[in-house]
């Protein structure tokens, strides 16, 4: 069986909720890729959170989850990237329905707005959710893809 493989990137402003991800994945079985950082020194979120996005964008890994102290610079740039939808999350419902409709690639989640515990609920259930495949869904996630050509 193939397992699923997963990115993870922050900067220094999750990195102990990046460390605490990498465990549960790999516990779980999941396969996963680590973008760094490696350790709670500065870095600018770009500089690992890109390289992330560009994996999931070409396939080398099937799904991306990222933070930094907000989400928000982490989210401002996997959007960036063509092929990216990326959800800024704080909660389990948001984590749902943004597979459910937005069919999110990605997710980024602030390691100062959420704590650890439910970080990990929020992968979770995103990586355990699938896209709804309703059309109407579809027609404007095809909208949304229309816009980067
Ligand atoms: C770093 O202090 C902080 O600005 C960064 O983690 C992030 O919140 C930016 O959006």
């Amino acid at each position: 069986m193939k397992h699923l493989k997963i990115g993870i990137a922050t900067d220094h402003g999750a990195f102990l909720h990046k460390e605490a991800l990498k465990a549960h994945l790999t516990f779980q079985g999941y396969d996963v890729v680590d973008f760094g950082c490696f350790d709670e020194s500065s870095v600018d979120y770009p500089d690992t959170i890109y390289p992330c996005a560009l994996a999931v964008a070409s396939q080398e890994v099937d799904a991306g989850i990222i933070f930094c102290g907000t989400g928000i610079g982490a989210s401002i740039v996997a959007n960036k990237v063509k092929g990216i939808r990326c959800a800024l999350i704080h909660n389990q419902w948001l984590a749902q329905v943004t597979k459910e409709h937005n069919n999110s690639n990605m997710i980024a989640m602030g390691g100062r707005v959420v704590d650890i515990p439910l970080a990990l609920e929020c992968a979770d259930i995103w990586l355990k959710t699938s896209f709804s495949f309703d059309e109407r869904h579809q027609k404007r996630i095809d909208k949304v893809s229309a816009l980067e050509d």
